[in-house]
């Protein structure tokens, strides 16, 4: 009996233990993640750019015209932003490289964004420029 109660305390410590690993492992990579090997529209942009654009950038009829009339709430939007070159040189704050169709098409002044807030988090600002340059993809 005394040998059956080892035995199982044995398991039940490396159960544990176990356990134990798996959960460190999961904390220090939520702290450390800024994963831009492959970013996901869906899971990672979309909610980058809805928690600080959308609320002047959406097509919205309350929002729109506080963006410049520039929706990009939804994916087709962002992407042809993305596409005409506009998007990464205006949350870089790199406005010298915006292509001068951005002036012409619209007739509206060119802005850091978002607009009179602080850059975007490194992090999101990796994320947004690594997704444009693996092709801005609906994933
Ligand atoms: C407070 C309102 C507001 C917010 C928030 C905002 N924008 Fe804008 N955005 C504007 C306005 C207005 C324009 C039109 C140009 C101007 O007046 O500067 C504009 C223009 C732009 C342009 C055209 C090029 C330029 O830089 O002027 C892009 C691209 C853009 N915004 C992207 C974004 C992105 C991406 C975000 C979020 C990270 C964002 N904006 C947040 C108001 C905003």
């Amino acid at each position: 009996m005394k040998k059956i109660a080892l035995i199982l305390l044995f398991i039940a410590g490396c159960v544990y233990s176990f356990t134990g690993c798996v959960y460190d492992k999961k904390e220090v990579a939520s702290v450390n993640t800024c994963d831009t090997t492959s970013v996901s529209y869906s899971l990672t942009v979309a909610p980058v750019i809805a928690t600080n654009c959308t609320s002047c950038h959406s097509t919205n009829a309350a929002s729109f015209g506080s963006g410049g009339g520039i929706a990009l709430d939804t994916y087709a939007s962002l992407k042809s932003c993305a596409d005409s070159g506009w998007l990464l040189p205006s949350i870089n704050w790199q406005l010298n490289l915006l292509p001068a169709s951005y002036n012409t098409m619209t007739g509206l002044p060119a802005d850091n964004m978002p607009l009179g807030t602080p850059k975007l988090g490194t992090c999101d600002l990796n994320e947004v420029n690594a997704w444009v340059n693996q092709g801005a993809k609906n994933n």
